[in-house]
């Protein structure tokens, strides 16, 4: 079965806002999609259609074969959700706020008292576990919503943001923990985020919206094809043949040391590699380095928008 299905769903506003647009997506269990796009795409209503805080105004949805719309209660036994605004108890103490969700969740209160400590842990809030939630800072206040979020050992995690707030130490804290409930607890998690450096570190598979709408899904490897980005390969030589230097031609960095000078190139596939460096050591050159740069997330993400706003998706 499917961890969580989406059948051309789409939400409308009262006011007449159409904030997702008719999107079809399927993921499977133990995933870490990310739902990237930009302010206003619909990324945060499309996680309350998927959360039964709104129903859809067409289309379904369904999280573990169950249907948020019609069974939240149901659908929140399963699936844990850390959201922008997170509602938590600021007179208790951290502490105090994990004890009475797991009691929510009817955890018996001894092994609740273990998951709080032990998440608590985890996420480097053991010497603030004792403070009122008025003396956290954002990021603590962050931390402790998706400890707070996983507290009943969720199959399912949404998560909106959840870096937003940390400094580079904590969010990457977070994507180890995030990484690890995939990989080794198989939970499946549907992550939305602008922060797309973040994002490549830790996903498997990607979505990306905009105005609502869907602009493509897939690997990096898939989303890079559809974008036509290929890669640039970096050939460091010495006596590179006379004929191959029609072909993007850069002197050797000065003052570093290196031998030869350096190719550029772009090419499709890895397939064109071999053949290239056998041209070069055929007619007697010498390479010292082979380097291929794989356009990042970031760079794909900004061409498929482009492509959008040309009308090419
Ligand atoms: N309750 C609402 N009533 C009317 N319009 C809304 C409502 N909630 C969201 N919208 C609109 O729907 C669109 C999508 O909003 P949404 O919050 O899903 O975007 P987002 O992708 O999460 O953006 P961000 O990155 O800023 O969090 C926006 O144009 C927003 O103004
Ligand atoms: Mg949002």
């Amino acid at each position: 079965m499917s961890a969580i299905v989406l059948e051309r769903l789409s939400k409308t506003f009262p006011g007449g806002k159409e904030a997702v647009k008719e999107i079809s997506l399927s993921l499977e269990q133990g995933e870490v999609f990310g739902f990237l796009g930009p302010n206003g795409a619909g990324k945060t209503t499309t996680v309350k259609l998927l959360n039964g805080m709104l129903t859809p105004t067409l289309g379904t949805c369904s999280v573990l074969g169950l249907s948020p719309a019609r069974e939240p209660e149901k659908v929140h036994a399963v699936s844990g959700v850390l959201t922008e605004h997170a509602q938590m108890y600021d007179n208790m103490t951290g502490f105090e706020n994990l004890l009475f969700y797991a009691g929510i969740f009817g955890i018996p209160e001894e092994e609740g008292k273990k998951r709080a400590v032990s998440l608590l842990e985890e996420l480097e809030l053991n010497e603030a576990a004792d403070w009122k939630l008025a003396a956290y800072s954002t990021g603590m206040r962050q931390r402790l919503s998706l400890a707070r979020a996983l507290i009943h050992r969720p199959k399912v995690l949404f998560l909106d943001e959840p870096t937003s707030g940390l400094d580079p130490e904590s969010a990457q804290r977070v994507n180890g923990l995030i990484r690890n409930l995939a990989g080794k607890q198989g939970t499946t998690v549907f992550l939305c985020t602008h922060q797309l450096r973040y994002a490549q570190e830790i996903c498997t598979r990607y979505g990306l919206i905009d105005e609502g709408s869907l602009l493509a899904a897939g690997t990096q490897e898939e989303l890079r094809a559809k974008v036509d980005a290929g890669a640039e390969l970096r050939i460091r030589a010495g006596n590179i043949p006379e004929e191959m230097k029609c072909i993007e031609y850069v002197e050797g960095e000065k003052g570093k040391g290196d031998y030869g000078s350096v190719l550029c190139m772009k090419i499709r596939s890895e397939e064109e590699i071999p053949q290239i460096v056998r041209s070069i050591v055929g007619a007697g050159g010498d390479i010292y380095e082979v380097e291929v740069k794989r356009p990042a997330l970031e760079d794909i993400y900004f061409s498929l928008t482009e492509k959008k706003k040309e009308g090419q998706l």
